[in-house]
């Protein structure tokens, strides 16, 4: 047996102690006992519990890998969050006030990806254990929304006619205006018999579009989300904003920094859920590298009424960012990497002069790298707001709110 006392939570949410020790699901100031594997504590027993320390609100919570920090109170979690960013903003120099997070509601997530077997006995659905591949039910789960907890039930309808004994089924669900969107990948290789089983669970379900993958299967009702006035279809398991509340969220701050900007481009604009709002006031230019997204938002923007103009265009930013002469027209920037960030555009905007930049980040490191490279450049970094998507992970997001150091707040 091992005693160890918790110094701090680490990138994945497990408390750390001297050593490295890990020990999941444990809390800063705790003093917890357990056996050691590894750098890992096992068999956990706390000994002296944090006051943040709250029984967990979902009854899958010990054995389900989907949530790291349901152990913990709402507002040390929150605090967590904004401190990740505020860290990574303090290790690369750059200043700024780092708003409280913002937290999207329990129930809230619009779409998930949950793991499907067949079994001897017949299936398994559900989402995979704390680092491993035990696929565990999760009925009552309290993360996604109402309509996802039912999306368990198409997935083991689909893996009973569709997965091998041998493969796990990755299907996810997403919720649309319509009703359930949802993408199958690694099922069995499609032929008549099949399509036929699987056009039936499409129509059982009312499922409003059935993708198995690549190939759609069946679509009741084109599955659309709603950006400002327009109505979008994206391209089946496209990205998407992980809850409404969320995307709400963002776009309010992205639109603050905006403000009555005239021309404004939208950088890893996905299918649009800041290009086709900012078209209500501004002149859009929007540039996303998947083809069909980038349609998608061009279909959206034709089929809307009221929108200013809005040119979206496929284009490889890491290969071919936006150069000073292009960003020379413009008012504002809105900028959404994945993951990686975006050194190369940022270089660009760096040599550029555009007033205002609204980057939105879900890596506060890169964010942090990036925030440098603009502040060395004749930026200031006026705040930066966290938003919790993710809620009871380890994973949060932002808005930076970005202006040239020469211009009034
Ligand atoms: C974090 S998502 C943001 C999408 C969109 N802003 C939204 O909120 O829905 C990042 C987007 O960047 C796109 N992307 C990834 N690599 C890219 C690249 N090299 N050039 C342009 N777009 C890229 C992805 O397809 C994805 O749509």
């Amino acid at each position: 047996m091992k005693t160890v006392t918790i110094d701090r939570l680490g990138q994945q949410g497990d408390g750390v102690a001297v050593g490295p020790i890990y020990a999941p699901r444990t809390l800063p100031g705790e003093v917890v006992n357990g056996t050691l594997v590894g750098d890992e504590l096992t068999e956990i027993r706390i000994e002296t519990p944090s006051s943040h320390r709250i029984a967990a609100g979902c009854p899958h919570y010990r054995s389900c890998g989907g949530c790291q920090l349901q152990h913990a109170s709402m507002d040390f979690v929150a605090a967590f969050k904004r401190d990740i960013v505020a860290t990574a903003l303090h290790f690369q120099g750059v200043e700024t006030v780092v708003r409280d997070t913002l937290t999207s509601p329990d129930q809230s997530r619009r779409r998930a990806s949950f793991a499907a077997r067949r079994t001897k006995k017949g299936t398994l659905v559900g989402f995979h254990g704390r680092r491993s591949d035990t696929i565990v039910p999760v009925p009552s789960c309290i993360l996604v929304s109402p309509e996802l907890v039912f999306g368990q039930e198409v997935a083991e309808s689909l893996a009973l006619v569709g997965a091998s004994r041998k493969a796990t089924l990755t299907v996810t669900v997403t919720s649309s205006l319509e009703g359930l969107d949802v993408a199958v990948k690694g099922g069995k290789p499609l032929d008549a018999p099949l399509r036929i089983a699987l056009a039936a669970c499409c129509e059982e379900h009312r499922l409003a579009r059935l993708d198995w993958d690549g190939e759609l299967i069946g679509m009741r009702q084109a599955p659309t989300q709603r950006m400002g006035r327009a109505q979008v279809l994206p391209p089946p398991g496209a990205f998407l904003q992980a809850t409404a509340h969320g995307q709400n969220a963002l776009l309010g701050l992205v639109t603050e920094i905006v403000g009555d900007s005239k021309t404004v481009a939208d950088l890893f604009a996905g299918c649009g859920t800041f290009s086709l709002p900012l078209a209500e006031q501004a002149e859009v230019f929007a540039y996303e590298s998947v083809p069909e997204m980038v349609a998608a938002m061009d279909a959206g923007w034709r089929q809307a009424r009221g929108l200013k103009k809005l040119v979206a265009q496929t284009r490889d930013l890491f290969r071919r960012p936006l150069m000073p002469d292009e960003l020379a027209r413009l008012d504002a920037v809105v900028i959404d990497p994945p993951r990686s960030g975006a050194a190369a555009q940022i270089a660009e905007l760096a040599k550029a002069s555009v007033p205002q930049i609204a980057y939105v980040s879900c890596n506060p490191q890169t964010f942090a790298r990036d925030a440098k490279t603009l502040c060395d450049s004749g930026y200031v970094l006026d705040w930066v707001q966290p938003v919790d998507q993710f809620r009871w992970s380890s994973h949060v997001e932002l808005v930076g709110a970005f202006r040239l150091a020469h211009m009034s707040v």
